[in-house]
């Protein structure tokens, strides 16, 4: 829509002579179609002109000349409203998603390389409904830096050591009787630690052989190291499985074993500058004066802590790659943590301190509660899964498709379902997830998108016109097309600003108007007419609107599949 409103600006700076961003920051689209497509208030100009708004409105509606691609202008009150010319409209944006396709949507920007960290489960432990939404939430925001052509290098940061690390061992080692199982064994290493917290809790002697298992650990003892790299292993090979099922593939794994050591350097090197101090025997980096209490950088007993190993992860990025921005995707509650390190970082002198943001998410539960009380509330990422294809095969057992394809069908719904309802919320906020609602064909859905893309897909199919070709775009007059129309000229703004504030959110808001308006739209025309011309021209539409739904999804990392 962008060169519609560029024509409008540019003649108002002639006549106002306002400069041209002043311009385009006071165009604005109408709430209501009705009033045009786009509409200039006049009150910031009644100091120049010396005149009430509305006097200024009709003087410039005289003066402004209209021609066939801005072909209307009217006054209302205090404001100039803008049409476009409807064949303008269309044949401007449909042909250019017909040319570009799987590019539409892409804005000129400056190509910048971005680091994004994310995708930040722990081993010995499950892998639950938070880490999907923090697993989605860094992949489509690559996904959209990346079509937007910046490079992304993605990059997860696991822990992989620490004290959790040490729990999991001693049950493991002292308590455990079964085998390792083949499969979902993120899943059992989950359910080890479970019991393990179960039953270490308040008990003394329990914890003691704990601290005493995690110092043999930092000590690189030998037989209990065995233990933790076969078992580090196995969690990591099945994390790598998780992700690939989620679509999610990750540049360069950080562990936390890794900056452990650097970390507690670091510390030392700062204590030595005088940018840290000793308090109670811990090493601690006073904030007070940036309103950031006190970080504490080292134990007493000299062990590492998150902190010690977020400042060595900080230099090694630094060291790996040279970026323009890194991004930290991590929960909200956070976001305390990150304000400390970001503040240390830069009063250490850390290189890219300006370049360091932390995007944060809210928390995700479950609509019913808990899924089993076992296992205490914590919603389990194959336990969801498992449930929603479920659900999914049940909703499709009266499709007419053979057993193998309803397989594959109920597995591209599931993921739909889970990826869509945990973007489409804004990242601030906390989703409460309802597996039946989620993967409802008629609600605010992945499925739903999905199936309106499918069912395009179908009326394409069906028709006897192959070429969509020597359109006539003018054929296209009513409200519905109009709108639709104007919808899709909008992906690429809603791309940006999707780039620009870390929401894939507006990406899945903006699809599912388009997918109501392609509904509206359906409703009330026929696309296969006796009219070839007609047909031709809506075959056009439908088709762009059935690419942008791709694209979108695309930048969901959901599949849009052509039959369902
Ligand atoms: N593994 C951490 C957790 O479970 C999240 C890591 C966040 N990233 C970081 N650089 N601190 O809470």
């Amino acid at each position: 829509m962008h060169q519609f409103k560029d024509q409008i600006s540019q003649k108002l700076v002639k006549l106002t002579k306002l400069s041209k961003s002043e311009i385009d920051s006071l165009l604005e689209v109408p709430p209501d179609p009705k009033l045009g497509d786009y509409a200039f208030p006049c009150f910031s100009l009644a100091r120049t002109f010396k005149k009430a708004p509305n006097k200024i409105a009709q003087n410039l509606a005289e003066k402004f000349e209209v021609d066939e691609t801005i072909r209307k202008v009217e006054v209302k009150g205090p404001y100039l409203n803008f049409f476009i010319g409807t064949k303008e409209l269309a044949q401007n944006i449909l042909m250019q998603i017909k040319k570009q396709k799987q590019k539409y949507g892409i804005s000129k920007t400056k190509k910048r390389t971005i680091l994004i960290e994310g995708w930040q489960p722990n081993t010995h432990k499950a892998f639950h409904i938070g880490h999907i939404r923090n697993a989605m939430v860094s992949e489509s925001i690559s996904r959209i830096f990346e079509f937007q052509g910046h490079k992304v290098i993605r990059s997860s940061y696991m822990g992989d050591i620490g004290a959790h690390v040490a729990k999991w061992i001693w049950y493991y080692t002292k308590h455990y009787k079964g085998k390792i199982p083949k499969n979902n064994v993120t899943k059992w290493a989950g359910e080890i630690y479970t019991k393990a917290t179960q039953i270490s809790a308040e008990n003394e002697e329990y914890q003691k052989q704990i601290n005493d298992i995690q110092k043999k650990l930092e000590s690189q003892d030998k037989e209990l190291t065995k233990i933790w790299k076969k078992t580090r292993e196995l969690c990591i090979k099945d994390l790598w499985q998780i992700f690939e099922e989620l679509d999610c593939k990750i540049d360069r794994p950080y562990w936390e074993s890794e900056v452990e050591q650097p970390g507690i350097k670091i510390v030392k090197q700062q204590l030595e500058k005088g940018n840290a101090e000793y308090s109670e025997g811990a090493i601690i980096a006073d904030l007070e004066k940036y309103n950031l209490k006190v970080l504490v950088l080292l134990k007493s007993n000299g062990t590492s802590l998150y902190s010690t190993k977020d400042l060595a992860l900080a230099y090694l990025k630094s060291e790996e790659y040279e970026f323009d921005q890194s991004l930290y995707i991590v929960g909200s509650e956070q976001e305390f943590h990150f304000k400390q390190l970001f503040q240390y970082l830069k009063i250490i002198g850390y290189p890219d301190a300006d370049k360091v943001s932390h995007v944060s998410y809210g928390l995700v539960s479950l609509k019913q509660g808990k899924m089993s009380s076992r296992k205490g509330n914590i919603v389990l990422y194959e336990d969801l899964r498992d449930k929603l294809l479920k659900l999914a095969k049940s909703q499709i057992s009266n499709r007419n498709l053979d057993e193998k394809q309803k397989q594959k069908v109920s597995r591209i719904v599931t993921f739909a379902a889970l990826k869509f309802s945990m973007l489409n919320q804004d990242p601030k906020k906390f989703i409460i997830f309802d597996p039946k609602q989620a993967l409802s064909f008629e609600g605010e859905t992945g499925p739903y998108l999905q199936y309106t893309h499918a069912r395009i897909c179908s009326i394409l199919r069906k028709s006897p016109q192959k070429a969509i070709t020597n359109v006539n775009f003018s054929l296209l007059q009513t409200k519905s097309e109009h709108n639709l129309i104007k919808q899709l000229g909008t992906f690429p703004d809603t791309v940006s600003q999707a780039a620009s504030h870390y929401k894939p959110s507006s990406i899945c808001r903006y699809l599912l108007d388009l997918a109501q308006m392609f509904n509206e739209f359906y409703h009330k025309h026929r696309v296969l007419s006796d009219n070839l011309e007609l047909s031709k021209a809506r075959l056009a539409l439908i088709d762009s609107t059935r690419q942008v739904l791709e694209n979108g999804l695309l930048l969901l990392g959901i599949q849009a599949p052509e039959r369902m």
